[in-house]
Order: structure tokens, then sequence, then C-alpha cells
């Protein structure tokens, strides 16, 4: 097949969070399968043009419509992680892409449907027939209203439209009007079973669009998938999810296990694997002198949390959690930075408290090279999200040995079995979980494997090579969207015929 994944990330060249992940990984492992895979891109002032190879910019320059003219796009294409990535300049003064930053911006909204409008106009204007195009969160969701609306009739007809929602909490919902930027027909789109948002009438959803017009609608866990078709978590899309349920799954994201291996891994101190652990050792040794944490004890354990701060993420028991593991005799590092002002001034705050403590260490920004020395290092790993669609730091810590501890939602409840659940067959069992979103809840989980740790080392290590061996990649994922692919691509041609 030939899939066009059209989104607002990709890692390693602009990532800011699991999407961008999900992007590469994905598209890695299509690829091996012998699928022919090409990314679209924006082209961000922010991106890591290190990790670009070959990059050069097309003789062609893509034109295309917004607010009712046409501008004039720059091509260029360049090698990412194997895959081939066209990016796009636009020559438009509103500097969309030169922002310093990827997301955030009061125009979104704007930014990203011109870049769904125009990355359609580039498929169509180097004469591309893809079979599927994938695009993921609200960002790149004007894709699929645009494809059924303007491209399928302008002769790009080949494809079928895949949706990932990465987190139903960002809709990217605004006032109907601003859909006519883009040149959708905001008469036709503003109605309660097209784009018109279900809980504000004069505003439409560009989710809810790409729910409503793609062939194929995923999201990131079958957990989440539940979940979002209740009331409580829908936010609003509930109602449009169920009735378009048959069209609607949840597939586990996998990770990247050529990015995220330990025994290769050349940001490590030392590689290490299941089979000879002492490596690990080095790497939390190496750790806590970088980070002047005390070493006086090796068999202290040490806790970590990479993660954006927001209140996804449980930050009122992340902060918890540095208290309680300090408690209990235990070590954290917490690695993460928050959009959201006044949660960064609190963890600024804790974090002055304890720069010269010997015990925790909070360090506020984004290190993609730290968050894998911190996987290394840890012995356990925390993630109490209130809700999570997927989480992928759960499964690279255990690629890296490091034992997750989590509240048992979205894609959590996927990964991560307790220990000491029967209910559940104890090859399967690798962490620790806990439901209630309190103190007293991940206390029930925390102070468990603190305690094991302490307690019964040799049950500890086995633990740590199993969950090292378990397979997280996206092989069996892959698989599932390849089935889905080409279900859906099968079908539309028995209906061509
Ligand atoms: P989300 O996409 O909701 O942020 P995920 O668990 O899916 O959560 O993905 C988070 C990704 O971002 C992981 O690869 C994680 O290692 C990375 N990450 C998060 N915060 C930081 C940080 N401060 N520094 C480096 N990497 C980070
Ligand atoms: C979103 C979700 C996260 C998921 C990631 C990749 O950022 O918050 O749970 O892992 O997308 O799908």
């Amino acid at each position: 097949l030939h899939i066009i994944h059209i989104a607002a990330e990709m890692a390693p060249v602009a990532k800011v969070g699991g999407l961008g992940d999900v992007v590469t990984g994905l598209g890695k492992a299509l690829q091996r399968k012998g699928h022919l895979v090409e990314i679209v891109l924006p082209k961000y002032d922010c991106m890591q043009y290190e990790c670009i190879r070959d990059l050069r910019a097309l003789d062609v320059v893509v034109e295309s419509y917004f607010d009712g003219r046409l501008f004039k796009n720059k091509v260029w294409v360049g090698i990412v992680e194997g895959l081939p990535v066209y990016f796009i300049e636009p020559h438009h003064p509103g500097n969309f892409f030169w922002r310093g930053k990827v997301y955030g911006e009061h125009d979104d909204f704007k930014r990203f449907s011109f870049f769904s409008r125009a990355a359609l106009e580039l498929l169509l204007q180097a004469g591309k027939k893809p079979d599927i195009i994938h695009c993921h969160d609200w960002q790149t969701s004007f894709v699929a209203p645009l494809y059924w609306d303007l491209y399928a009739p302008k002769g790009l007809n080949s494809a079928r439209i895949c949706f990932t929602c990465h987190n139903f909490e960002y809709q990217g919902s605004a006032p109907a009007s601003d859909l006519t930027s883009c040149g959708l027909d905001v008469h036709q789109l503003n109605r309660p079973d097209r784009m018109q948002d279900n809980l504000a009438h004069d505003r439409v959803n560009p989710v809810k669009g790409a729910i409503v017009f793609s062939n194929i609608v995923t999201t990131v866990s079958p957990t989440y998938a539940q979940e979002v078709r209740t009331a409580e978590g829908g936010r609003g899309l509930h109602v449009t999810l169920n009735s378009h349920s048959k069209k609607f799954v949840g597939i586990l994201n996998g990770i990247d296990t050529d990015a995220w291996n330990p025994a290769t891994d050349t940001l490590l101190k030392v590689q290490y694997n299941a089979n000879d652990l002492q490596g690990k050792a080095e790497n939390k040794e190496a750790l806590k002198k970088l980070l002047r944490l005390s070493s006086a004890d090796v068999k202290q354990p040490l806790v970590g949390c990479i993660t954006r701060l927001v209140p996804q993420k449980g930050v009122h028991l992340i902060r918890h959690a540095i208290y309680r593991t300090m408690e209990l005799g235990g070590q954290f590092v917490l690695l993460g930075s928050s959009p959201v002002a006044h949660i960064q001034r609190e963890f600024e705050d804790i974090a002055n408290h304890f720069q010269n403590h010997e015990h925790a260490r909070l360090l506020l920004k984004y290190d993609e090279a730290l968050s894998h020395l911190i996987y290394a290092a840890s012995d356990m790993f925390i993630i109490p999200s209130i809700f999570e669609p997927c989480g992928l730091t759960q499964m690279i810590a255990m690629r890296y040995g490091s034992i997750p501890i989590a509240r048992k939602t979205g894609g959590l409840n996927d990964s991560v079995f307790d220990i000491d659940d029967n209910t559940i067959p104890t090859q399967f069992r690798n962490g620790f979980t806990f439901l209630t979103p309190d103190e007293q809840g991940l206390n029930g989980a925390l102070d468990r494997a603190l305690g094991h740790y302490v307690n019964n080392s040799q049950s500890w290590q086995q633990l740590v090579q199993k969950v090292m061996r378990i397979d997280l990649s996206w092989d069996s994922s892959a698989l599932q969207y390849e089935e889905l692919y080409e279900k859906s691509v099968a079908r539309a041609r028995a209906i061509a015929t």
C-alpha cells in the first residue's frame, strides 16, 4: 500500500510528546512490512534539523488556497529515520511555522487548517495516488472533510482516509465562521450530523469532522476507546463516536524498539540488556553523580517520572509521590515541563526547595538525552494519570527495566498489570497499579513497589528481566492498522466495480 501520514509532529525532528513517537514508530513498522510510507509535516523553524538527511527544496512551488486567495508553498524533502518526509513552508505573512514552537499559538486553528489544505494540494500537484491518507489529532483532522469536499472530486480520489485521535481532550473547537478560511463550506458543515460542536452549536469541531468524514477512525488503546464512548470520557463526542462505532477502534501503540534500546543506546553511560543488568546499576550511579544525589546506599530505590506536567498526568499525585517516596526511604527524579504557568511555577518552587537535597531532584525542562539516562537509571517509574489515551513512558520504562507504577486508566490499563492481581495470568503481570486517583490510591501501589524492591531483591531482579523481554514493538499494532487499511481499500474497490 501507499500510505501518507499528515501530521503536526514526528520524532525526533519535531516532537512535543507521544504523537511524534507514534508517527515515526508506526511509519517505520509499516515500511518494514513493505509498504510505501511518506510523511507530510510543516517546516517549523524549531525543528531538529540535524535529524534530517539529504534535505533539499523541490523545484515545484505548491499553491494553496486560504482566505480567498492563493499562497505559494515551498516544499522540502528529506529523510528522517529512513522515512521520506515532505516539509511545507508557506509563504504567508502570518509566518505560521516560524514561531519557535509547534503548538499553543492563538491562531493554531488557522495555522493547521492552512497546513491541512496545503498538504492535500501537495499530494494533488505531485500526482500522488495514495491508498491511505492517515491524519492525526485535530490539527490535521481538516484533511478528512477537505478531501471529500474538494480533493476527491479534483482527482485525488484513490485514497481512503484514516484518522487517529491521540487525545480527545484537544478537539480544536472554534467559531463556525473560522472554517471558511481553508475553503470548507460552513453552511454545509455546521450541522449536527457533520462538524457542529455537540456542546456549542455556534462552533465547529474539527475532531468531530474527522470522525464523520474518515473511513477509519482509531484511538490509541482499547480501554480509552471504551472510555471516550461514555458521557464522562467523550468530552461531548461520545454521541458522535457511538453513531460511527462501526469504523471506530482502539489500537494500543507500540514503541520504536530501535530508538529505545538499552543494548545500543549511545545516550547511556553504559549499554546493557536483560541478561546483564550490571550496566543498569552503572547508569543509576552515573545519574546520581550527575544530579548530585546521594550514592551512599546502592540498595536505595530510585523512582523516575518523565512527563508533560498537565492535569491529565495527575500532577497532584506526582507531587505527592515525590514526598511519599522520600518518606519511605527512596529517591525521586522528575523530568518534566508545563505549558500551564501556575503548574510550572508550583513545580519550580518544589524544585528550588529540593535543589541541594540528597534524595530528590526536579528538572523542569524538555531534555531528550537526559530522558534516556533516567529510564535506564530508575528502578521504578511512576505514571499516575487521571486519564491516558495510551501513554508511552510506561512502555519505554519497561524496555529499560524500570518497573511501572500506574493508574488503571486508558492505555495504562492495557499495558500495566499488577503483580499481585490474581485475576491476571502470572506471565502478564509486570508492574504495580492503582485505581482511585487520590493519595491513598497511589500509596497503595507505591508503597508495595518500594517494599517489594527492598525486601525481595531477587524476585525484583527477575521482574526487571521479565519486563525487559516483553515485546513492546510496533509489530502487532502495525499489523492491526495494516488490516484496517486493507479492508477499507478492498471495500472501496468493491464499491467501485
Ligand atoms: P504525551 O504524548 O501525552 O505527552 P506519552 O507517554 O505518549 O505522553 O509520550 C511522552 C513522550 O514524550 C515520551 O517519549 C517521553 O519520553 C517524552 N517526554 C515527555 N516529557 C519529556 C521531557 N521533559 N523531556 C524529554 N522527553 C519527554
Ligand atoms: C497523546 C496521549 C498519550 C499517547 C500519545 C501517543 O499525547 O496523551 O497518552 O500515548 O498521544 O498516541
